[in-house]
């Protein structure tokens, strides 16, 4: 392995800009079983805008939205509709991580700041990535509190669906930006390349896409990078570049430890997933050989299966999450792979074009 040169903690938390903060809030305690955990608004005196963190086991997401006009969330909103603003890192030593990032090419975002209350002091700077998208460093070492000074207590539980932590997070930039990215996650951040595909992995009759898989804090950290390739019609990368208005987070795959039981419980709360033909299960034996689920069962429910040299791993992709083609998410279990799901490409491109189909965007 080579050195980590970025120590980097975990994602501390994935923050969203969005229109409503609060039925974001609603929508991913009573869908996706998050707990409403804190809360910073009008009401804690934060004048401009209004924060929930929700979480379920070891995920945390942000949901900020505005609450007067002209605030810079807002133009934000007007752009990219609710999305993926912040991938933010937990680490060791702020300041070190911001100089270090800028030292070495990354475009500060915001200098290194304090937030206080009575329960201590959190470090917290920012850098920019691809399109408006933040990767913000912070450390809490020196709070006593539960997220960030001057959040309260919210306490509306969530009845968890299973979901464990953040598996990985996939950007998708601009035809040619992709190495560029590579490079970036390199040399600044210090990430190594796990995986890369090219459009003969990934294409379908009409359209194709490369992605690289970029890994970091010692392998806790995976954030693929796809970017469009030629194809007879509109990639689903390029309908995300369009309706985005710009590079951004594509999805964020949640790791689960049963995906029968929380892909059941989706379902049963109303989440849509992809589908894909009937016929992919009838190879499934062949290809991936022994597993533990019901093959019948994992048909019903649309899940996913692929292998690779260590073991094998179960994913399903959401229908979009947002009025726009952009935002989705996947639930992955992992038996022992740690790959990405390689040989599902074709069957979910294709699914996944059959709906830009329906949307006129093919
Ligand atoms: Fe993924």
């Amino acid at each position: 392995m080579p050195q980590d040169t970025f120590p980097i903690r975990r994602i501390d938390h994935i923050r969203f800009y969005v229109g409503n903060a609060r039925q974001s809030a609603f929508f991913y305690r009573h869908l996706l079983g998050f707990s409403v955990t804190q809360f910073h608004g009008l009401e804690t005196g934060l004048k401009h805008e209004v924060d929930y963190l929700v979480e379920q086991d070891k995920i945390r997401f942000l949901f900020s939205a505005p609450v007067r006009p002209g605030h810079p969330i807002a133009e934000q909103l007007a752009i990219h509709g609710d999305h993926v603003q912040d991938i933010a890192f937990e680490v060791d030593d702020v300041d070190w991580a911001f100089n270090t990032a800028v030292q070495r090419g990354a475009t500060p975002a915001r200098e290194p700041y304090t937030l206080s209350d009575e329960n201590g002091d959190v470090r917290i700077a920012s850098i920019k990535i691809y399109g408006d998208t933040l990767h913000t460093f912070i450390n809490r070492d020196n709070f006593k509190g539960h997220f960030l000074p001057r959040f309260v207590d919210r306490m509306e539980p969530g009845i968890p669906a299973g979901l464990i932590e953040v598996d990985h997070c996939v950007g998708n930039v601009e035809l040619g930006a992709m190495n560029k990215w590579v490079r970036w996650y390199e040399e600044v951040l210090g990430f190594n390349q796990l995986i890369s595909f090219d459009d003969k992995d990934i294409s379908t009759e009409y359209t194709a896409l490369m992605s690289k898989v970029m890994s970091g804090g010692d392998g806790r950290v995976k954030f693929p990078i796809n970017e469009p390739a030629e194809g007879k019609k509109k990639s689903q990368i390029d309908e995300f570049l369009e309706f985005f208005g710009g590079p951004g987070v594509q999805h964020i795959a949640l790791r689960t430890e049963d995906i029968v039981a929380t892909v059941t419980e989706l379902r049963r709360r109303g989440l849509q997933f992809l589908r894909v033909p009937k016929t992919y299960y009838d190879d499934l034996p062949a290809r991936v050989g022994a597993i533990d689920e019901d093959i019948e069962k994992l048909q019903d429910l649309g899940v996913l299966v692929d292998r690779d040299d260590e073991g094998y791993l179960l994913q399903i992709f959401s229908k979009p999450i947002t009025d726009r083609p952009t935002l989705f998410f996947e639930i992955i279990e992992r038996k022992g792979a740690r790959s990405f799901g390689k040989g599902n490409f074709k069957a979910l491109f294709e699914a996944i074009e059959r709906e830009q189909e329906i949307r006129g965007t093919l």
